[in-house]
């Protein structure tokens, strides 16, 4: 399903980002977002996950470089933005700056509806993404009477109804609970099968390191992007990014293992397994 010899659907290619009066965010920074693989954009607090997603999503203007797609720049103009932003969806960390409509149903048809979809298609795919995503008892709740991860639900399924590309998740994760998070990874993986590209950040390593195939790590002085097993590995680089070594990774490496091997260990039961396994 993917391939990195291909060129990247989305990149970032030598961008310069930051906001007035303080240092650039994104320095000369270089990522790309390849079809199909997994990429988990990591760092610590204020290390500029939302500002590259931001940037990806065409929401923020680089000062110096370029946002590519499919190898073609960008032009920061309002028909060709609003033309990127339905093919690269950013859902972003509050869902409160998300959430427009009155009740949840009309919230997530909002996107299709102004996509100008005949009717019956916006049904299809409104009640698809609720149903993925466990919102269907919520669906005539008004938004603001919803919990905070019900709330980043619905901003999720607003997202997939709009069968976007590339969806980009800003810490999608944060502040859902064990059932919300597994229910929004698997609707994510449904979307990945209709061919969407889904890229997450997180301060999470754990969750990098069980989800992702590309890890793009943000570090002082610049952006290190490449396979998760290889990036993650790396003890240095995460503690210099004030980021935490996988469980799976600090169990493994003590207990001898091959974690760069093709079939590494995502999670807790698969460490399980492969020590049961070698007895
Ligand atoms: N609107 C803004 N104006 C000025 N500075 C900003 C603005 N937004 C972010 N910054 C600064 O840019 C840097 C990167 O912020 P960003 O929000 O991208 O980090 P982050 O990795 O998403 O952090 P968090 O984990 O807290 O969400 C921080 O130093 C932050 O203070
Ligand atoms: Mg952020």
């Amino acid at each position: 399903m993917s391939d990195r010899s291909q060129p990247p659907v989305l990149a970032l290619r030598g961008v310069d980002v930051g906001y007035p009066g303080a240092p650039e965010v994104l320095d000369r920074a270089t990522v790309e977002v390849c079809a199909g693989r997994r990429i988990a954009v990591l760092g610590a607090n204020g290390s500029g996950k939302t500002t590259l997603l931001r940037t990806l999503a065409g929401a923020l203007r680089p000062t110096a470089g370029q946002v590519l797609w499919h190898g073609t720049p960008l032009q920061h103009r309002r028909s060709r933005l609003n033309e990127h932003r339905q093919r690269v969806q950013f859902v972003g960390q509050d869902p409160d700056d998300q959430l427009v409509s009155a009740d949840v149903r009309r919230d997530v048809s909002f996107g299709p509806t102004n996509l100008g979809l005949p009717a019956p298609e916006v049904r299809a795919r409104v009640e698809e993404a609720l149903a993925l995503l466990d919102l269907l008892p919520l669906a005539d709740r008004p938004v603001h009477h919803l919990s905070y991860g019900q709330r980043k639900r619905v901003a999720l399924a607003g997202a997939m109804a709009m069968r976007p590309a590339v969806m980009l998740l800003d810490e999608p994760t944060a502040g859902v609970d064990d059932v919300g998070v597994r229910d929004a990874l698997d609707a994510l993986a449904r979307l990945e099968r209709a061919g969407t590209t889904v890229v997450v950040s997180t301060h999470d390593s754990d969750l990098a390191w069980a989800w992702a195939d590309d890890v793009v790590l943000l570090q002082q002085g610049g952006i290190r992007q490449g396979s998760c097993a290889e990036v993650m590995s790396d003890a240095d680089a995460l503690t210099a990014s004030r980021v935490a070594l996988p469980a799976v990774v600090r169990v493994g490496a003590a207990l001898g293992l091959d974690l760069l091997a093709v079939d590494r260990p995502r999670t807790a039961d698969d460490l399980v397994a492969l020590v049961h396994a070698r007895g």
